[in-house]
C-alpha cells in the first residue's frame, strides 16, 4: 500500500484527480470504477474542470460505479443515478451508454448483480477503481463481517452506516436499508485501487486499513491482499496512523516513473 498525507482535503482531491486523468490521457479506453458519497465530490469538480478547460476527454470511457440503494428509482434525489448524472456525467462528454451503475430497482437482484459482474469482465476489467472508506472501515456498501471474497451482491446496511448517512434523507423512512454493492472480490481484481479518507471521523478507519490485520471487521484491510493501493488522506484522517514518518520517507525516496504529477 502506497499512503500519501496531505495537509487539506483539497488537497486530497486535486491529486486524485490527477491520477485519474493521467490514467485518462495515457489510456483514453479505460475502465473506470467510480464511487459516490461526500469525499470524491471535488475530486469529480476538478475533472469537471479539466474537460472544460483542457478537453479532458471522456469519449472512450467506461464506468462501474461500486453501489445503489434498493429500491430508489433512478430518478430519486439520493440515489446514486441521480448523484453521478449531478456530479460527473452531464458535465462531461462521456456517452450514458458507457456508464454502468447497479440498478437497485431491478426487478430481479439477484439476476442483475450476475450480470454486472459479468458487464465488468466484457468490458476488460477495471483499470482504476476510486474508492472512499466509511468510519465503520466499508468498501463500498461491504460492511464488517462481510466475507473478504465477496462479489457483487445485495447487502445489508449496518446500523453505523444508517446514522451516518441519515442527514442526506429528509424524510427518515424513505433511507433505504438494502444496497448493490460490488464484492470486495470485484474490488480487489481493479488494476489500481484509489482510496480517498479526509476528515477526523474517518481516522480508525484508516487506521484499521492500513497498520491493523486483515480482518472482515474492517473490510477495507483486505486492500493490503491487493498489488497496488494508493491510499490518499488529510492530516485530520492520518492522526491515527503510527508510522506517518514512514509512509512520508517513502513518498520521498520514489523515483521519477513512480511520482505523480
Ligand atoms: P463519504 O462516504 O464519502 O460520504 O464519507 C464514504 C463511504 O461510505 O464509502
Amino acid at each position: 500500500m502506497e499512503v500519501l498525507i496531505r495537509d487539506t482535503a483539497d488537497e486530497v482531491s486535486l491529486l486524485g484527480s490527477q491520477i485519474v486523468a493521467q490514467l485518462l490521457r495515457r489510456k483514453p479506453r479505460c475502465v473506470l470504477g467510480l464511487a459516490t458519497g461526500r469525499t470524491p465530490l471535488r475530486l469529480y469538480g476538478e475533472l469537471i474542470r479539466l474537460h472544460q478547460t483542457e478537453k479532458l476527454n471522456f469519449s472512450q470511457v467506461v464506468t462501474f460505479n461500486l453501489d445503489e440503494y434498493v429500491g430508489l428509482p433512478p430518478d430519486h434525489p439520493q440515489s446514486y443515478h441521480h448523484y453521478m448524472r449531478e456530479n460527473l456525467f452531464r458535465h462531461v462528454n462521456i456517452p450514458l451508454e458507457s456508464t454502468h451503475i447497479p440498478d437497485g430497482y431491478s426487478a430481479d437482484l439477484r439476476h442483475h448483480c450476475k450480470e454486472y459482474e459479468q458487464a465488468i469482465i466484457n468490458a476488460g476489467g477495471i483499470d482504476l477503481q476510486l474508492l472512499g472508506i466509511g468510519s465503520n472501515g466499508h468498501i463500498g456498501f461491504n460492511e464488517p463481517t462481510g466475507s473478504l471474497r465477496s462479489r457483487t451482491w445485495i447487502k445489508i446496511l449496518s446500523e453505523k452506516t444508517l446514522r451516518d448517512n441519515a442527514s442526506n434523507f429528509s424524510n427518515p423512512d424513505e433511507q433505504p436499508r438494502h444496497v448493490v454493492t460490488m464484492g470486495i472480490g470485484t474490488i480487489l481484481e481493479a488494476r489500481h485501487c484509489v482510496v480517498l479518507a479526509c476528515g477526523s471521523q474517518k481516522s480508525n478507519a484508516v487506521k484499521e486499513m492500513i497498520e491493523g490485520p486483515v480482518s472482515s471487521m474492517c473490510p477495507a484491510s483486505a486492500l493490503q491482499l491487493h498489488p497496488r493501493v494508493t491510499v490518499i488522506v488529510d492530516t485530520p484522517a492520518a492522526a491515527r496512523l503510527d508510522h506517518p514518518e514512514h509512509y512520508r520517507w517513502i513518498e520521498q525516496h520514489k523515483l521519477d516513473w513512480q511520482k505523480y504529477p
